[in-house]
């Protein structure tokens, strides 16, 4: 059975990714090198109380209608930047082994395209923004929601034992309302980007399970609560690098139906991409050598019996030898004293070659 996809939201703005993958330098003004940590995030401390959040909205590139919304929310400035936070870890993490590995260089070129990991990027990005929200709401950080609050009475229970599940439905409604939705556009890569946009949010909700927990005297279980909760992140993000892996390139055909453009696998001529499959336009350039793309992979460490041969593009590979102290022949003397020695570990590590 096809999981079932909320309703399509409209492609993405510019402005929206500047928000969610905040780096470019066209988004905030920075020269795109500043590690996450140096975006205005330490205001809280001096702005007067209440007012913090209308300062962090006016640093992030927000269209109007998106700063109204984030003035109204006090919460959602720091929602924002927590989702660019998550996103760019998970996206560096699940990259590791990869020709690209989600550096920060070259993201807005990248962006413009219609690669593979443009629709990574996207989908991370949408999955963040939507996990973050969902958490914002069940931790009390945004005042306009609250926990899950599905009509079915265990989750009112839940709520009432002091459990507050995550939001997911009013977070899904938040987001593509930030985003802004508008008519199915004729642009193909608008509905490349919205589809993929979609998949992020999908795997999100795909990942949200039902979680309870017993009351009763010594664990009988006569009570139960049962509350909704999403799973990690990490999860999410290794659902959507399988997405990756297997993503599908699409053109864009002319149903003869309906007279409308839709996207269609050419290897499944007539059928369209399934809403859960990430979807591209072209081939990805081979990220070797430095280009707006990537600052390629020289200098990328490796591992000498696996990935150095397909990281480093046939050009080989440095070998160096790495010393490290590490704390070894431990023993306890009398009770709770533990005396070690320190060695010395010598380990070679493996770099490509430029
Ligand atoms: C990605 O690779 C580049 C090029 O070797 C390197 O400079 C950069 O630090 C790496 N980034 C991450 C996040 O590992």
């Amino acid at each position: 059975m096809r999981p079932r996809l909320p309703r399509t939201a409209g492609p993405l703005r510019l402005a929206a990714l500047c928000v969610l993958l905040s780096h470019s330098a066209a988004c905030f003004g920075l020269t795109g090198r500043e590690p996450l940590a140096l975006l205005p995030a330490q205001l809280s401390a001096e702005s007067p109380p209440g007012k913090a959040h209308l300062k962090q909205c006016e640093q992030l590139t927000l269209t109007r209608r998106q700063k109204r919304l984030c003035r109204r929310e006090p919460g959602l400035a720091e929602t924002l930047r927590e989702s660019v936070r998550i996103s760019l870890l998970e996206c560096r993490y699940q990259f590791r082994n990869e020709r690209w590995n989600c550096s920060l260089d070259g993201r807005s070129s990248l962006l413009k395209r219609g690669f593979k990991e443009t629709a990574f990027l996207l989908a991370v990005s949408s999955a963040a923004l939507s996990h973050a929200l969902a958490k914002a709401c069940s931790s009390g950080r945004m005042e306009r929601c609250t926990c899950d609050d599905s009509p079915d009475l265990q989750h009112r229970e839940a709520w009432q034992w002091g459990i507050c599940g995550d939001n997911l439905k009013y977070s899904t409604k938040f987001l593509k309302n930030f985003l802004g939705q508008k008519r199915v556009s004729k642009d193909l890569r608008a509905r490349v980007d919205s589809h993929n946009t979609n998949v992020g949010i999908w795997a999100v909700k795909s990942g949200l399970k039902t979680t309870c927990k017993c009351h009763g005297v010594s664990g009988s279980c006569a009570v139960r609560t049962c509350w909704k909760q999403l799973s990690s992140f990490h999860d999410t993000g290794r659902l959507l690098k399988f997405k990756f892996d297997s993503a599908v390139r699409v053109l864009s055909i002319t149903n003869s139906a309906t007279g409308e453009p839709e996207l269609a696998g050419p290897r499944r001529p007539g059928l369209t991409p399934r809403p859960t499959d990430l979807v591209y336009l072209e081939d990805s350039p081979s990220f070797c050598r430095p280009s707006r793309y990537s600052p390629g992979t020289g200098g990328r460490p490796c591992a000498k019996d696996t990935s150095c041969h397909s990281l480093c593009c046939g050009r080989g590979y440095n070998t160096a030898l790495r010393h490290t102290t590490l704390s070894c022949h431990c023993q306890v003397r009398w009770c709770c004293h533990v005396e070690c020695q320190t060695c010395l570990r010598e380990e070679e590590v493996y770099t490509c070659k430029h």
